[in-house]
């Protein structure tokens, strides 16, 4: 859990030229799938390599609390043995996912078509955020919810006794919405359709599909139509989780604004429903490469090359991009704002409603360091000072938003001035080696208790 402690600020000096290798932990949206799959199948699955974030552990607690054997081996490996399809226990206590959409949302899909009822909290991020966008298509299998006002946790669900199976198109953007679908519709019988118009990260069809569910994508004029038939028996698989793009985008986009910065990132997923910052960067003049592209777990995997990088200038970003950078738009504000030139980007209303209202977060910070931000509700721009001309010298809040937090940290980096953040704590939820990684590679990282 995170956002329960007492906040403690963190300062990002001017770094020294960051160099060397960013071995970045985990993907954190496969994490969460790991341990929920895992705790379906029959038998046991080995996970190497999985993210040991507050988000993540808070899942593993959730999943043994519903009855299946979570265990840490140490160093990244551990063990899941799971109960099967319809399988899981009611948890005698309130099921507290932290700071966590991702755990919260998918753990209330896989309880949906199981005759149990569960109370799910989290913290006072986790507590402000949509949960409608769930709860509307689990109640089509038969599933009832009661929670706060505007559909907000604490919330109780009870799960379909007898769940029908549903077709359901996805109204916004969202693979934690496509992915509560899929997973309640496993112990729904028969064939539950899940229509996306845009493309979301897709790990959960993949992981479906792997763990020997009977699964199909079609591309339609409908969009992406996801079939997938219910009650089958899933069988335990043995799982590398690839090292997490999202995360990935701290070190990278620190080298691009840090002058004399030469970084290797190596094994990075660069599933396409992922890697649209990577392109972004090279559309504004970044030099970063993808070297010793290949594949690992079905996954395209490429160690990146992040170098200095003066001459970036301000674009607009595709909107039809947006679902697959969506995490990444904080830090991107912030290499934006060393580009020359406006950066420009739209579609991006989800990011209101994530960990923290992420353009109105990052909008604040940007100011209160110098940069000027435009924003309606679905875009925001950052006009461009260029490289060595962001002043910092701010202090932002970070809404208990691991992303902002990391975002004006990286800021720091190559701004004149010192960047203050109110509150470093939620980087634990997905990154806890940040401060030690990107402290090996030169950056001046400073808390102060
Ligand atoms: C995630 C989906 C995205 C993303 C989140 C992880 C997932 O959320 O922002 O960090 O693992 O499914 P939305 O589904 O709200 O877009």
């Amino acid at each position: 859990m995170s956002g329960h402690g007492t906040p403690i600020p963190m300062t990002s000096h001017r770094a020294d030229p960051l160099t060397g290798i960013a071995e970045v932990p985990g993907d954190k949206s496969i994490s969460h799938r790991s341990l929920i799959l895992g705790a379906l199948a029959v038998g046991e699955t080995k996970i190497s390599g999985l993210l040991e974030g507050e988000d993540v552990l808070d899942t593993a607690k959730a999943m043994q609390a519903m009855g299946a054997e979570v265990i840490n081996h140490g160093g990244g490996n551990w063990s899941v043995h799971g109960v099967g399809v319809g399988g899981l226990a009611e948890p005698d206590q309130v099921i507290d996912c932290g700071n966590s959409g991702t755990g919260v949302r998918l753990i209330m899909g896989v309880m949906a078509t199981s005759p149990i009822t569960v109370t799910f909290t989290g913290d006072a991020s986790l507590n402000k955020r949509p949960m409608a966008r769930v709860t509307d298509p689990l109640a089509l299998f038969g599933t009832q919810s009661v929670g706060r006002s505007g559909g907000r946790l604490p919330m109780t669900i009870v799960g379909a006794a007898e769940p029908t199976p549903v077709r359901y198109t996805v109204p916004v953007p969202s693979a934690q919405v496509k992915s509560a679908v899929l997973l309640a519709g496993l112990n729904a019988p028969g064939q539950t359709v899940v229509i996306e118009k845009e493309a979301t990260r897709d790990h959960s069809e993949r992981m479906l599909a792997g763990f020997g569910a009977e699964i199909t994508v079609e591309d339609t004029d409908e969009g992406r139509v996801i079939t997938l038939t219910g009650q089958p028996e899933l069988k335990p698989q043995v799982i590398a989780v690839p090292r997490d793009p999202s995360s990935a985008a701290f070190p990278v986009c620190a080298a691009l604004i840090t002058p004399g910065s030469d970084v290797l990132v190596p094994g990075i997923g660069l599933n396409p429903t992922r890697a649209g910052l990577f392109y972004t960067l090279q559309d504004m003049g970044a030099d970063l490469t993808f070297e010793n592209m290949r594949e690992e777990g079905g996954e395209p995997v490429a160690d990146l090359r992040a170098r200095y990088s003066p001459n970036m200038k301000g674009i607009d970003v595709p909107p039809e991009r947006a679902a697959s950078m969506i995490d990444e738009y904080p830090v991107l504000s912030v290499v934006a704002s060393f580009a020359t030139g406006k950066t420009m980007m739209t579609g991006v209303k989800e990011l209101r409603v994530k960990e923290s209202d992420r353009i109105d977060a990052m909008a604040r910070g940007l100011r209160a360091n110098g940069v000027m931000v435009e924003e309606g509700d679905d875009w925001w721009a950052v006009t461009g000072l260029g490289p060595e001309g962001v002043p910092g010298g701010g202090t932002c809040e970070s809404f208990l938003d691991h992303r902002i937090a990391m975002s004006f940290m990286v800021m720091g980096m190559g701004a004149q001035k010192p960047v203050t953040v109110d509150d470093g704590t939620p980087i634990a939820t997905s990154f806890p080696i940040f401060t030690p990684l990107m402290t090996t590679l030169g950056a001046r990282l400073e808390t102060t208790a």
